[in-house]
């Protein structure tokens, strides 16, 4: 068994895990529950989170791009239209990792993290299901 492919395959799918299943948590769960709390609390807890979130959402970011370059440039062939899905994927992707390290800053208020967590997490479901087209073109 090749093991580079292996830890590439493995790398990327937990790298967007964490970064795909933490806006999908903070938008659905976490956010939501801060609603509840007075202002000057929100953005202290918030600021809290990404404090403790921001050297993970680097190390991810970073894993997810190594991953996907090396899936990509390793990628035997690329089937008739495979390079117009990736473009599609690229454009949603970039969104969320720039989002993502946005998100590890502080001082950043309630309802913006709220309208960016709502962003990525759509883009997230998008990306997901483009990789599983692009698995099976
Ligand atoms: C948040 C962003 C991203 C998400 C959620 C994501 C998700 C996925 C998923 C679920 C797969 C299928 C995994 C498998 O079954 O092996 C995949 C494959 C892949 N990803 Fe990503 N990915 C992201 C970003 C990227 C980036 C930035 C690149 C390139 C630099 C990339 C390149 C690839 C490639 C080449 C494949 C293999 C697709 C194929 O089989 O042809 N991905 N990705």
């Amino acid at each position: 068994m090749d093991l580079v492919p292996v830890l590439s395959r493995w790398a990327h799918i937990a790298s967007m895990a964490f970064l795909t299943g933490g806006a999908l948590f903070a938008h659905l769960a976490y956010l939501p529950a801060l609603d509840k709390l007075p202002e000057a609390e929100q953005t202290k807890l918030g600021d809290r989170v990404a404090d403790s979130l921001r050297s993970w959402i680097f190390i991810a970011v970073a894993l997810l791009i190594l991953s996907g370059l090396y899936n990509f440039l390793n990628k035997p062939m690329y089937p008739p239209g495979y390079h117009a899905w990736f473009g599609v994927k690229m454009l949603a992707a970039l969104h969320i990792v720039a989002v993502s390290i946005l998100l590890g800053k502080t001082g950043v208020p309630h309802a913006k993290r709220k309208r960016w967590v709502a962003g990525i997490s759509l883009s997230a479901i998008l990306v997901i299901g483009l990789s599983a087209v692009l698995r099976a073109i």
